[in-house]
């Protein structure tokens, strides 16, 4: 079965060609990042104008790269949750209209539940259940526990800022470009990890808090500077060197990354699962891959989704349809399909 996945929920226009969920036949990702760059983040109004341009010539080659044609796609899998509203409308209107001008059938997919399914497109082996998912992404942070293909609990959240949140805000603070998770990696190479000791958030059993970790950079930067803590923000990154800034991006890259080790650690301690998978835009970062292989190898199965398919793409869209729809989910009305910017994984 191939499926055509449509995803444009952020700033990547993607459409991908998938066989029996786990092959990819194309991949094509066309990502907004040198427009947004200018701005230090995304603009949502930009964004969607950016997606009106871009998604068919992103699917026309997503089509030809996997050498078929409309009458080999088998169904259009499509974002519809959660993400921005304009961006989102454009995804789904489009794989709307694609489905009726086609007679294919429609499958809205769940941002969140679309990342997991990255780790269905990696290689030979697949997850088993149960599973723990650890999903990290510019908006989320979520521990996902997973009976099987139709049971997502939430087990742990953050309170506040998302850890990829957290990497966009310190990267700009220190005068990194976005997005920040690429850019903090870069700097953190040449910088001492632990020069700078940072707080580790006490939150109750599986949550997260970056809010804290966030104000703790802020300020030793402000501290190292000599300047009062009403120094506004963006003042700060011009009166660094760029050992400073290297030791900064090391130590906060650390401590994030020991945070979300320690909560997935003991979330695998309780729920001893079968399998322990990455999943979103952060899982994409080299020093969480390190240390979750060096913690989880010997306990678990772990999987990583190739970097490329652990930031936004359209082939995990596709892989997490392909398995809902065998476990039971139908197709919708192409007619009625709504967005949601905001809905919880269920
Ligand atoms: O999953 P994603 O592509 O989009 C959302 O669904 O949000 O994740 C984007 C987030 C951004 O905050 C970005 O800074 C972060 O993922 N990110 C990384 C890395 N690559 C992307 N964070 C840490 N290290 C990376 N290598
Ligand atoms: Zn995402």
């Amino acid at each position: 079965m191939k499926i055509l996945g449509i995803e444009t929920s952020c700033d990547e226009t993607a459409a991908a060609v998938i066989e029996n969920g786990t092959q990819v036949l194309s991949n094509v990702v066309v990502s907004q990042v040198d427009i947004h760059k200018a701005y230090g983040g995304v603009v949502p109004e930009i964004a969607a104008r950016s997606h009106i341009e871009a998604i068919l010539p992103v699917i026309d080659q997503a089509l030809e790269n996997a050498d078929l044609n409309w009458d080999q796609i088998d169904a259009i899998a499509v974002t519809h949750t959660p993400g921005l509203l304009g961006s989102l409308l454009i995804g789904t209107l489009t794989a709307r209209t694609l489905a009726i001008l086609h007679n294919k059938p429609l499958y809205p997919t769940h941002h969140l539940k679309s990342h997991i399914y990255a780790n269905w497109l990696s290689g030979e082996n697949q997850p088993e259940f149960p599973l723990i998912a650890l999903v990290v992404s510019g908006g989320h942070t979520q521990l996902i526990y997973m009976k099987n293909h139709n049971h997502f609990e939430i087990i742990g959240t953050t309170h506040d800022d998302a850890v990829g949140e957290v990497f966009d805000k310190i990267a700009k603070i220190l005068g990194l470009p976005y997005p920040g998770g690429p850019s903090i990696t870069a700097a953190a190479s040449s910088g001492n990890p632990y020069k700078h000791p940072l707080p580790h958030p006490k939150m109750p059993d599986f949550d997260f808090s970056f809010s804290g970790l966030k104000t703790a950079v802020l300020r030793a930067v402000q501290k190292e500077l000599n300047l009062p803590i009403s120094t506004p923000s963006y003042e700060l990154a011009a009166k660094l060197t760029d050992q400073q800034i290297a030791d900064f991006a090391a130590s906060f890259q650390n401590t994030a990354i020991d945070i979300l080790i320690e909560k997935l650690n003991k979330a695998v301690e309780k729920y001893q699962p079968a399998s322990v998978l990455l999943a979103g835009g952060v899982a994409a970062n080299s020093l969480l891959r390190e240390k979750a292989t060096q913690k989880f190898t010997d306990k678990t199965q772990l999987f990583l989704p190739e970097p490329k398919l652990s930031t936004d793409n359209a082939a995990m869209v596709a892989s997490a349809s392909y398995f809902a729809l065998h476990t039971g989910a139908r197709p919708t009305d192409p007619y009625e399909l709504d967005i949601s910017p905001r809905s919880q994984i269920i």
